[in-house]
C-alpha cells in the first residue's frame, strides 16, 4: 500500500523534509529551552545526523517524524511525528509518537493537533495496534500533549532510558500510551 507522503490539519503541513529544513532545525535544536529536557544541545552536525536518520526512517518505514509547516507562518517550526523506537525495553518493538518545535510556536495547539494526525495515521493506514509516548516527568508540557491526545500513564509502566547512564538525572521516563479503537474506518 502506497502510504500518504503528507498529512493536513486546519492550520498545519506536516510534509516530508527538505535541504532548507536544517538550518531552523539546528537552530531549535542548540536553544536551551528546546533540549531542557535532553541530554543536551545538539552540534550541527548532531542536528544534521538525526535529520539524516529520520529520513532514513522515512525510506525503510515509509513514515518517520514529518517536517511541521505553518502555512501564512513559518516553512518549517520543527517535528511531529512517529517513529520506531531503536532501544529494547519492556513496551518494544512498538511505534513512538513525537514532537519537538521551535519555542517560539509553543502553547497554540501546534503539537497537539499534528500529533492528533499522526495518530490517526498510525491506526488507520500502519493499523498500529498501539501508540506510546515518553518523556522525563518534570516535561510537563509533553505530558499534557500525550494527556491531550487521550494517552494514558500507569506508573508500573514507568522505565530507565536505556540510552542514558545509571544514575543520569534525566534516565527515568514515564510512558504513556493509547490503544487503537475497535472499528476505525478505512482510509478514504
Ligand atoms: C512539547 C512541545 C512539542 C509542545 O508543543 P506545543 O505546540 O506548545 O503543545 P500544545 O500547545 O499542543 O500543548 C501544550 C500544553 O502544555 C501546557 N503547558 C505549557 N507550559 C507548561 C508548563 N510549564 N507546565 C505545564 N503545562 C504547560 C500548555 O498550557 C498546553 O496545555 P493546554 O492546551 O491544556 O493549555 C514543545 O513544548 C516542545 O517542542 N518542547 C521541546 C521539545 C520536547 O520536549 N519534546 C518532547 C520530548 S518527549
Amino acid at each position: 500500500m502506497n502510504l500518504p507522503t503528507d498529512l493536513r490539519t486546519k492550520r498545519l503541513h506536516l510534509r516530508r523534509w527538505r535541504a532548507s529544513d536544517r538550518q531552523p532545525f539546528a537552530q531549535l535544536n542548540c536553544d536551551p529551552q528546546v533540549v531542557e529536557f535532553f541530554s543536551g544541545p545538539h552540534s550541527r552536525p548532531e542536528s544534521d545526523a538525526l535529520a539524516d536518520r529520520i529520513e532514513a526512517h522515512f525510506q525503510q518505514h515509509g513514515f518517520a517524524p514529518w517536517a511541521v509547516e505553518i502555512p501564512g507562518v513559518t516553512e518549517f517550526a520543527g517535528f511531529i511525528g512517529l517513529s520506531i523506537p531503536r532501544f529494547e525495553a519492556a513496551f518494544t518493538p512498538c511505534i513512538e509518537v513525537g514532537w519537538r518545535l521551535a519555542a517560539e510556536y509553543w502553547n497554540q495547539g501546534y503539537a497537539t493537533e499534528g500529533a492528533r494526525a499522526a495518530v490517526d495515521f498510525a491506526f488507520r493506514w500502519i493499523k498500529a495496534k498501539e501508540i506510546v509516548s515518553f518523556t522525563v516527568p518534570a516535561n510537563l508540557r509533553s505530558r499534557r500533549v500525550m494527556k491531550k491526545l487521550g494517552m494514558t500513564r500507569s506508573a508500573e509502566d514507568d522505565f530507565d532510558h536505556p540510552f542514558l547512564p545509571i544514575g543520569h538525572p534525566l534516565r527515568r521516563h514515564v510512558l504513556y500510551r493509547m490503544k487503537n479503537p475497535d472499528g476505525a474506518p478505512p482510509p478514504s
